[in-house]
């Protein structure tokens, strides 16, 4: 990224920042394949406790989180649901299916949330021998294509109490999740809870270079990390990483709240020159989704040429996340550019 360049891509470009990497290089290490680092067990146990599980794995990325959580509930040839624009189905390569037989069925949201009728509508807990069963639910929180939308616990709760007595269990795709946290003010334990797997990310908003966590029983864990190993993802010194994600925990969590106001900045300008294009009433979080119809790929070269990256997330939809990097100066710069070229 050259000098002066705004990108929005994605927040998962974030560059470790001195303290971070001054952390790392302090990092105490072993070898993680033998369960010996003990910076990977700390940050494994601090996790666990604040998504309320027993335990937690450090992972290299989300996808491989989402993979083995899922994969823990879900057995081959059995389904998981979740809704149409889900990361698990729209943007892991197929991984589920490809490595852990995992077959989907999903319904349509326009927030990416729980639509209960429909989940009531598609689950089969024990569909006998001619009909695929239903084996668990995946939820997104906060829904990445659905614009850092966050789902609201009443609906997580009922659809716990939907799936809980029929013996389906609930996966929770949290890559985002401390954004959920930091605009509601609900505990990560209050989400995590009602879950069986929870995988989460450090290297999104919290800017951490590498990393992500699958929390469960202790049982799953165990079951994840013979699975990790089976994928080619043991690591060994990973406590240079583990320090990264420990000191993003203790410093870019509550500051969220600075890229949630920038998400706003920006969406509320480019409403302003065009109220068809975004509903700054829609950005919760950090995502900004911009509704441009045949003009995105026009509007992304523009931007770019202006010195703003921005990315096409579906059909005529720019997507703007805002992080780290960024700061409120950058933000209103965005905003202003961004304004003008919808105008
Ligand atoms: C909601 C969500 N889940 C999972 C992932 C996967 O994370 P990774 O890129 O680390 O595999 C992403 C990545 O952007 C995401 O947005």
């Amino acid at each position: 990224m050259g000098p002066g360049v705004i990108d929005l891509r994605s927040d998962t470009v974030t560059r470790p920042t001195a303290g971070m990497l001054a952390a790392m290089s302090r990092a105490e290490t072993g070898d993680d394949v033998y369960d010996e680092d003990p910076t990977v067990h700390a940050l494994e146990e601090r996790v666990a406790g604040l998504l309320g599980h027993e335990a937690a794995l450090f992972t290299v990325s989300g996808s491989l989180a989402n993979l083995l959580g899922v994969r823990a509930l879900v057995g081959p040839g059995q389904e998981l649901l979740c809704e149409a624009q889900a990361h698990v189905v729209r943007a892991e390569l197929g991984a589920h299916a490809t490595w852990t037989g995992v077959t989907t069925r999903t319904w349509s949201h326009p927030r990416g949330g729980v639509d209960l009728a429909a989940v009531r509508r598609l689950m089969a807990p024990d569909a006998g021998p001619y009909l695929v069963s239903t084996a668990a639910v995946a939820v997104e929180n906060t829904h990445n294509f659905a614009g850092g939308s966050v789902q609201p616990l009443d609906d997580l709760v009922a659809l716990r109490d939907l799936v809980e007595p029929v013996g389906i269990r609930l996966h929770l795709d949290g890559a985002r999740i401390w954004n959920a946290h930091v605009a509601t003010g609900t505990a990560t334990s209050d989400y995590g809870r009602l879950f069986d797997t929870v995988a989460v990310c450090l290297s999104k908003g919290l800017g951490a270079p590498v990393g992500s966590l699958l929390a469960g029983s202790a049982d799953a864990i165990a079951q994840a990390r013979i699975w990790r190993k089976r994928l080619g993802a043991g690591w060994r010194q990973a406590g240079v990483l583990a320090a990264a994600g420990l000191y993003a925990l203790d410093h870019h969590v509550e500051r969220l709240a600075e890229d949630h106001a920038n998400a706003r900045t920006i969406a509320a300008a480019v409403a302003e020159a065009d109220p068809s294009v975004v509903d700054p009433g829609t950005v919760e979080t950090n995502i900004v989704l911009l509704d441009v119809g045949d003009r995105a790929e026009q509007l992304v070269d523009r931007a770019r040429a202006e010195g703003i990256l921005t990315g096409i997330v579906g059909a005529g939809v720019v997507r703007l996340i805002t992080h780290l990097d960024l700061t409120a100066a950058d933000a209103q710069r965005a905003a202003k550019v961004l304004a003008q070229l919808v105008r």
